[in-house]
């Protein structure tokens, strides 16, 4: 079973960006179901290459969006991306450097990047862009 099930709470309303969203939750599902089986060490490396391949997609997805649409909230939202592409970035250098424990950071940095960004700042954007005609 996996740790997170996508449902309503996590839909932003906007098909692309839940699209883009469900793959983030398909990491964080593999990441949990490797750490159940005492295998998060061999696949931390590959999650985190993934983690940056998907900021640079999917930001760069909705950053395009707030700029096509002139989003006024963008600037503070850029920023919070920002940070997760730095987050990830040190979880790279850690692993490089041979850090153990690095799954369990990973791991509650996403949860909490799902609770904080997708479920709060992320949200922030529907009626504006449904509005928009953007679903
Ligand atoms: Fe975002």
């Amino acid at each position: 079973m996996a740790l997170i099930e996508w449902d309503d709470s996590l839909s932003v309303k906007v098909s692309i960006f839940d699209n883009q969203h469900r793959r983030l939750v398909d990491l964080i599902n593999s990441l949990n179901e490797a750490m159940r089986d005492g295998k998060g060490r061999d696949v931390i490396g590959s999650i985190i290459k993934e983690l940056s391949n998907y900021a640079v997609m999917h930001f760069g997805t909705e950053e395009s969006y707030f700029k096509k649409y002139h989003y006024a909230d963008a600037q503070q939202h850029i920023a919070e991306h920002r940070a997760f592409v730095e987050e990830v970035e040190r979880f790279r250098k850690e692993f490089d450097a041979g850090s153990i424990g690095l799954s369990i950071k990973v791991m509650s940095f996403l949860s909490n990047w799902l609770k904080n960004h997708i479920m709060g700042t992320d949200k922030k954007y529907t009626p504006f862009f449904n509005q928009h005609g953007v679903t």
